[in-house]
């Protein structure tokens, strides 16, 4: 198995661009810079977020944004203070989609090459506890109907079902 994560390496335009997007909203240190001497595909740069090592190459843009993200974990507190951040960065940032109670904030936002980025205030053990109470929201959650529906699909699943025919007037 492995260890931990070695590094994350984004596609970026503009080197300089995107460096700055990540000084700015991620405290990224920039530790190399390959100028036009470059060892590997293109001229790339270096970075430490904390202990990850980022790295961002120069090419080609995602050609289409998708949900696929990288997120990374803040407090609560500072979620005011990282908004400002990616607004001053110019970052486009993406509605929040719907979340049940207790799921923790975030907030999503894309860089200048259709990387989708969060950054989430939860923890895992947050969200599965969070997803485990949600049923009590759901009014039609009960054992007995639960129990149902579980015959109901046993029963589909080995034939066991009745075919209705469609009366039309
Ligand atoms: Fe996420």
């Amino acid at each position: 198995m492995p260890t931990t994560l070695s590094h994350l390496t984004f596609i970026v335009k503009d080197l300089d661009r995107s460096a700055q997007f990540f000084k700015t909203i991620f405290d990224a240190k920039e530790v190399y810079s390959s100028g036009p001497k470059t060892f590997s595909l293109s001229q790339e740069k270096f970075f430490l977020i904390g202990s990850l090592w980022l790295c961002i190459m120069q090419g080609e843009p995602l050609a289409e944004r998708t949900y696929n993200h990288t997120a990374f974990k803040i407090q609560e507190s500072d979620f005011d203070e990282y908004l400002a951040r990616i607004k001053d960065s110019g970052a486009e940032i993406k509605p929040e989609r719907p979340r049940v109670p207790g799921e923790g904030r975030s907030i999503y936002f894309y860089d200048f090459d259709n990387h989708l980025f969060e950054l989430h205030a939860g923890t895992l053990a947050e969200r599965l506890d969070c997803y485990a109470q949600s049923r009590i929201y759901d009014p039609f959650y009960s054992e007995e109907n639960q129990a149902r529906l579980a015959r109901s699909i046993a029963d589909a699943e080995a034939g066991k079902v009745t075919i209705h025919e469609l009366i039309e007037d």
